[in-house]
């Protein structure tokens, strides 16, 4: 994999789709990499355990804006289940590839997600979803 960034990787980043807070969601993800500083806020609307809507805010460097983006448009539609099978892998794959120093960035999309259905299971647990 080269080190250049493939053309849908530039596009997300220009064209983010799915990007912004969104108005009272079922669960919220808020993740970060220490190292970098690069913050990301997934968003999630879930009926009947189905994604029926992802967001997210992301700053952080183009791929991780580019990751978030392709992961709100790869999970938009499933149930929770499958989009929790949904790998930082499938989320490069989309995007053409990622180069392999950039790989780690992918990792906030995957794991924004997670915390985000975590934050739907406990509100849900909670009686307040
Ligand atoms: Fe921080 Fe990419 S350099 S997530």
């Amino acid at each position: 994999m080269s080190n250049d960034y493939t053309n849908k990787v530039i596009d997300y980043f220009r064209n983010p789709h799915n990007m912004g807070k969104m108005e009272n969601p079922n669960g919220i993800g808020k993740v970060g990499n220490t190292v970098c500083g690069d913050v990301m806020w997934i968003y999630i609307k879930v009926k009947d355990e189905v994604i029926t809507d992802c967001s997210f805010e992301t700053f952080g460097c183009v791929a991780a804006i580019a990751t978030s983006s392709a992961l709100t448009d790869l999970v938009k539609g499933k149930s929770i289940e499958e989009a929790l099978k949904v790998t930082n892998k499938d989320v490069a794959n989309e995007l053409g590839g990622l180069p392999s120093m950039k790989m780690h960035c992918s990792l906030l999309a995957e794991q924004g997600l997670k915390a985000a259905v975590d934050d739907y299971r406990k509100k849900s647990s909670d009686g307040k979803s």
